[in-house]
């Protein structure tokens, strides 16, 4: 059954609701029209103004409450302009040359938001806050920083600042940060963006890494964890929300920037909620700390609740959370300006399946090697690829061995399968492999996805969409500790989401799994992430930003008191905070380092004399933060005795830690072949070097920050760690996680000591089905069963001295 998601705005495609497609015809006066149905639209209006982008202006918009998009009959809400706005719009039109490369020009002027953008420009020169709502594929992401920053007040300005008496000249402004909800957006759009404005991304990678190939000038760079490319004049910054906030803690009125632009605020992660409220501080605070310069503020998304995150901003108190009777009604006295663009470039066909599927994967597949066997490789637009969304990793993997098998198969005249797994675990080398153009003419690449590629990401190529209908979805129940991990309906925004990928490059198809009607029974939104996982990262970051109370902390949604007195304790016993409630010395080291606030208390109980294992401990969390688990898995019984000779080695009896530590140590000491030494042993090769690369930047930050010495450079011969040091080091790690350990009870299970629940060791553990006195494990989820991941053995004795000491 066919429905539409949208109507497109674009230049020559309009759908009717019978699916035909409408082009634009002549009258014989020559006056182009448009028909829909018995309904004859003329374009003349539209189409005098056109004349004017002949020479590559853009096209400045009927300006009005609500303007009528001629094409599509489609009403436009949009904010009225006041005459010194529509002065300044046209000017800025008079005057504007294009930069950027020109091969992607016409591209980006069929995209629904250019025509807009003197509007943009418009309501930014007179306001700080812009609520921006489009579609997906209007063009948000890549052409809203291309649009602003080259205007006046995004200039960087030398200022004095009045400081304790003193007087302190700073550079205010200049650049524009976006923010992503994921790595993999944030760095996919900084590449695009670079090229489409014809400047080099070839800055730093890493924050230690030399600064050798950091001359060459670029417009545009990103920051995510652990990779960071910021050429020099860099002044479109794509950055991860995570990113953002650890540079709030350095520069609280964020005096890098003229603009911040929060992308997909509809994923409401937890950073991009304490961004909001950060934000929110600083435009509704006096400006005296950036010298009364205002920071722009655009929140952008395609599915938005539009006017609660309006509502938000305008709140006229900073430090209070949001109250709506706060709120003046009358929306054009409100400072927050809102622009709603409907349209986008292409079409998207949805297909909903007529009954409710029993078995998901079978239906994946039916439907995936349907479209393969049915569907061009390519037409007009270009390539025709499928993207399909599935729940997690092991579903992405079964799949892919599913249909390699299957397309091993097929005739010689069906084209070849190329199948790419697109996971967060995934090492970033390998999530990017997805986004690559495929090699050979006679090739379909099929991308299999969780929904790191829901939003804000074009994977190029991709014009089919397979919509499994799920997600799993972190919950945290503080009154246990316990987290899950569970397959969950996504809500319509997702849906819409996913099957917005299938229209980046031409009109594309969504297949839906599910009936209309369950697309009907779906929530319209996901609940904030805030209300449903661990609060204690975000507490941290308001303590350390100097928030006392942190209840008062405005947010868009604020947890229950239950949680923040859960986070606050557990700080407590991390020794973040003192008996007042304020963050403490170790607290604010802790918050420094790039990782999460336990492993940062691993870190810094490392460098103490009593444990004095900095070393072996960044060894250990760079292994673990480098993404899934380092050994593949073994299919087949033949290989797994072969592999195990190997493995064995490397192997510890203590468990999972201790034995990273000992194959990150055998892999700097291996001094010939790193990749071979990987795949007899079936390590992941990618995420061993991801790995080093992690660790390189840790050394670098606590070398930095006097922790450590500088430490020998690689190979060093490999000596075993002895049982006794190997102790230490988990009497170490016990300092960040005396919350997650169990004791063994009579009848052979584990219990947690907090919270008192049974937990089993994952199968993926070396210490899998054995008995010890007591377990740490760094990791908890809740699939079929309540497993323990990263697990060590521990005594018993050395959780009480973790706990109280
Ligand atoms: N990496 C890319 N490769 C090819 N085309 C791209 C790429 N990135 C963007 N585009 C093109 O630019 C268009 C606009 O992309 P953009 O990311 O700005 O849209 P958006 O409005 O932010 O969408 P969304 O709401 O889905 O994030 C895409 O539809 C696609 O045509
Ligand atoms: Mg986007």
């Amino acid at each position: 059954m066919n429905c539409f998601l949208s109507i497109s705005a674009g230049k020559t495609h309009i759908m009717d609701p019978k699916n035909k497609m409408i082009k634009k015809r002549k009258l014989e006066t020559g006056i182009k029209v448009i028909k829909i149905g018995n309904k004859t639209i003329s374009l003349e209006g539209y189409l005098t103004k056109k004349t004017k982008t002949e020479s590559n202006e853009p096209l400045p918009n009927p300006v009005g409450a609500s303007a009528q998009d001629s094409q599509t009959g489609q009403t436009t809400l949009s904010v009225n302009l006041n005459p010194k706005e529509q002065q300044n719009v046209a000017e800025n039109s008079k005057t504007r040359a294009f930069p950027g490369d020109p091969a992607y020009l016409k591209t980006r002027q069929g995209l629904p938001l250019w025509t807009r953008q003197d509007e943009i420009r418009g309501i930014l020169q007179q306001d700080d806050v812009l609520v921006l709502v489009g579609e997906t594929g209007s063009g948000k992401s890549t052409q809203v920083p291309q649009f602003l920053y080259q205007e006046q007040w995004c200039q960087r300005k030398k200022v004095r600042i009045e400081k304790d008496g003193w007087t302190e000249e700073v550079n205010v402004g200049g650049m524009i940060a976006i923010t992503q909800p994921r790595r993999v957006a944030a760095t996919t759009l900084a590449h695009r963006v670079s090229r489409e404005a014809g400047t080099p991304l070839n800055g730093e990678r890493g924050v230690s890494s030399n600064r050798k190939n950091a001359t060459s000038r670029g417009l545009v760079g990103y920051s995510v964890r652990f990779d960071h490319r910021v050429p020099p004049g860099t002044k479109i910054k794509y950055m991860t929300e995570g990113m953002l906030l650890q540079e709030l803690l350095r520069d609280p009125h964020l005096r890098q920037y003229s603009a911040i632009i929060v992308d997909e605020i509809h994923e409401r992660s937890v950073d991009v909620d304490l961004l909001s409220g950060f934000l929110k501080q600083i435009v509704t605070r006096d400006k005296a700390g950036r010298a009364g310069i205002p920071l722009k503020v655009v929140i952008m998304s395609a599915t938005a609740n539009v006017e609660s995150i309006k509502q938000f901003f305008s709140g006229a108190t900073p430090d209070e959370p949001f109250d709506s009777s706060t709120v003046k009604e009358d929306p054009t006295s409100s400072p927050v300006r809102l622009l709603q663009i409907e349209g986008r470039q292409f079409p998207v066909d949805v297909v909903h399946t007529l009954k409710p599927v029993p078995d998901i994967q079978e239906t994946l597949l039916k439907t995936i090697f349907k479209i393969h066997t049915e569907e061009p490789l390519q037409d007009k637009h270009g390539r025709a690829d499928i993207l399909a969304f599935l729940t997690g990793q092991e579903e992405i993997e079964a799949a892919q061995r599913l249909i390699e098998e299957y397309a091993a198969t097929l005739a010689a005249n069906v084209p070849k399968i190329k199948v790419f797994p697109l996971f967060g675990q995934l090492s970033m080398e390998a999530q990017h492999e997805a986004f690559q153009p495929i090699k050979g003419g006679f090739t379909r690449k099929i991308v299999l996805a969780t929904n790191i590629a829901e939003t804000s990401v074009t994977v190029p190529g991709v014009r089919y969409v397979v919509d499994c209908g799920k997600a799993k979805v972190k919950q945290f129940r503080p009154r246990l500790g316990m987290e899950s991990l569970l397959a969950k309906p996504i809500s319509k925004s997702s849906a819409i989401q996913r099957a917005g990928r299938a229209g980046r490059e031409g009109p594309g198809k969504c297949f839906r799994l599910y009936t209309e009607e369950t697309y009907g029974t779906l929530e319209k939104t996901d609940l904030p992430e805030i209300l449903r996982t661990d609060v204690l990262g975000a507490v941290l970051t308001m303590k350390a930003r100097g928030i006392d109370d942190v209840m008062s902390f405005p947010l868009m949604d604020p947890p229950d008191v239950e949680s923040v007195e859960k986070a606050l304790l557990h700080l407590h016993l991390l020794g973040a905070i003192d008996d007042e409630g304020g963050i403490t010395e170790t607290g604010r080291k802790m918050v420094r380092f790039p990782v999460t606030a336990p492993y940062a208390r691993v870190l810094l109980a490392a460098a103490d004399p009593k444990f004095e294992c900095l070393a072996e401990a960044i060894d250990i969390i760079s292994i673990i933060t480098a993404g899934e688990d380092i050994f593949l898995q073994i299919q087949t019984e033949e290989t797994k005795e072969e592999v195990e000779i190997y493995r064995k080695e490397l192997y510890r009896r203590e468990g999972d830690l201790l034995t990273y530590l000992n194959t990150m140590q055998l892999y700097v000491s291996e001094n010939a072949d790193r990749v071979q030494w990987c795949k007899t042993r079936k390590i992941n090769t990618r995420n061993m070097k991801q790995a080093l690369n992690i660790r390189k930047q840790l050394r670098g930050l606590c070398v930095k920050q006097g922790l450590m010495e500088q430490p020998p450079p690689d190979p060093q011969p490999f000596s075993p760690i002895s049982p006794e040091r190997a102790a230490t080091i988990l009497q170490c790690f016990l300092k960040g996680f005396a919350l997650k350990t169990a004791m063994l009870a009579p009848d052979s299970s584990y219990v947690t000591t907090h919270g008192k629940h049974v937990v089993a060791i994952h199968p993926a553990s070396v210490l899998h089905g054995q008995k010890k006195e007591a377990i740490m494990f760094l990791e908890h989820v809740y699939t079929q069963k309540n497993y323990a991941k990263k697990v060590s053995a521990i005594q018993a004795a050395w959780i009480t001295d973790a706990l109280e000491n």
